[in-house]
């Protein structure tokens, strides 16, 4: 078994309190678990019972726990992309490099690059040493915008790959007439032009994320009794269905905590229904979030992971 869980939904509903009980669970089974947060405001480790930090910290045998330090990341996003810059514009010295980076650092979706390429480094770099991968996940918002950037960055990056490949065409044709023109010097073919291969890179990395997603993730979105998390776990299901993305679990938490009227929405009642009863007397240990009682949805996960090939990948359809 080597898979990797989301949870979803809306703020409060449970996210942190699940993706703890679920992990805790897998690992008290057997399983060796990774738990991790991209909440910017963090509160696994306030869930857990221990401090955490951007590094793997053992919680107890079988589950380690980590909390993304989003600035670290921000700050590795900006500072690649001047490195990256600075050596592909190296040779053109009266472009102000320095005003673009200021923009950079204000650019829209930098925030959701961070936590992107922060999934990346836990899925390659940490996956390998676990059996499974648990991402309690930020509001909604920016869930949604980290979920969808492997495809919309993708298709950026293959327009721009199209756009490079008719610059060094037309600088071949340049050549051909004037083999003395200052472009001759970097009249390369693609193969061995470096923003071609530099953006090569990127889609890779990209479709990896996309696979990732795609065809690897259980996701669970979460919802209590009410109207509002119903809502935005309904925006949650459509976004995924435009991204290709399936929903694996729907989690009612706090069940009876009013006593409202309440059905299950019937686009949501199409997906596996975890339900977890409201406890009165709080949360507050380890014990506690595994009173919640989340076996039948460790199980789902487990029968779910299972239909994976050799290689730990379930098939995309
Ligand atoms: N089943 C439950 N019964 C009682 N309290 C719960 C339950 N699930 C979550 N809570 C409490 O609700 C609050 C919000 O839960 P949390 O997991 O932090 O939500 P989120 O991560 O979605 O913002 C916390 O105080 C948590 O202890
Ligand atoms: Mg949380």
């Amino acid at each position: 078994m080597h898979s990797t869980a989301f949870f979803l939904g809306k703020g409060g509903v449970g996210k942190t309190t699940l993706s703890s009980a679920f992990a805790l669970t897998l690992a008290r089974q057997g399983a060796k678990v990774l738990v991790a947060s991209l909440d910017p405001a963090h509160n696994l480790g306030d869930a857990l019972g221990l401090k955490l930090s951007g590094n793997a910290t053992s919680v107890e045998p079988n589950l380690d726990a980590l909390e993304v330090d989003l600035g670290y990341w921000v700050d590795k996003y900006l500072e690649d992309s001047r490195r990256q810059l600075k050596a592909n514009y190296a040779y053109n010295v009266t472009l102000n490099l320095d005003s673009f980076f200021d923009i950079l650092k204000y650019s829209p979706g930098t925030e959701e690059y961070a936590v992107l390429w922060a999934i990346e480094d836990i899925h390659c770099r940490l996956g390998p040493l676990y059996d499974v991968v648990v991402f309690d996940t930020p509001p909604t918002a920016l869930s949604l915008r980290f979920l969808s950037l492997p495809t919309i960055s993708g298709l950026w990056v293959k327009e721009l790959g199209k756009l490079r490949e008719k610059i060094l065409t037309k600088r071949q044709t340049i050549t051909r007439l004037n083999p003395d023109s200052p472009v001759a010097a970097s009249c390369v073919d693609k193969d061995d032009d470096k923003v071609y291969g530099q953006l090569k890179g990127i889609k890779a990395r990209l479709q990896a994320l996309e696979h990732l997603f795609a065809c690897q993730s259980f996701i669970s979105v979460i919802i209590n009794p009410d109207k509002l998390s119903v809502d935005e776990a309904l925006r949650i299901q459509e976004e995924l269905t435009k991204l290709h993305v399936p929903l694996s679990a729907v989690c009612i938490n706090k069940q009876g905590v009013s006593d409202m009227e309440w059905s299950q929405n019937p686009s949501l009642a199409r997906y596996p229904q975890f339900i977890y009863d409201f406890s009165r007397g709080g949360i507050s240990t380890r014990e506690d979030l595994l009173g919640i009682g989340a076996d039948a949805l460790a199980e789902r996960f487990r029968e779910a992971s299972s239909d994976t090939n050799v290689k730990g990948k379930k098939p995309c359809n």
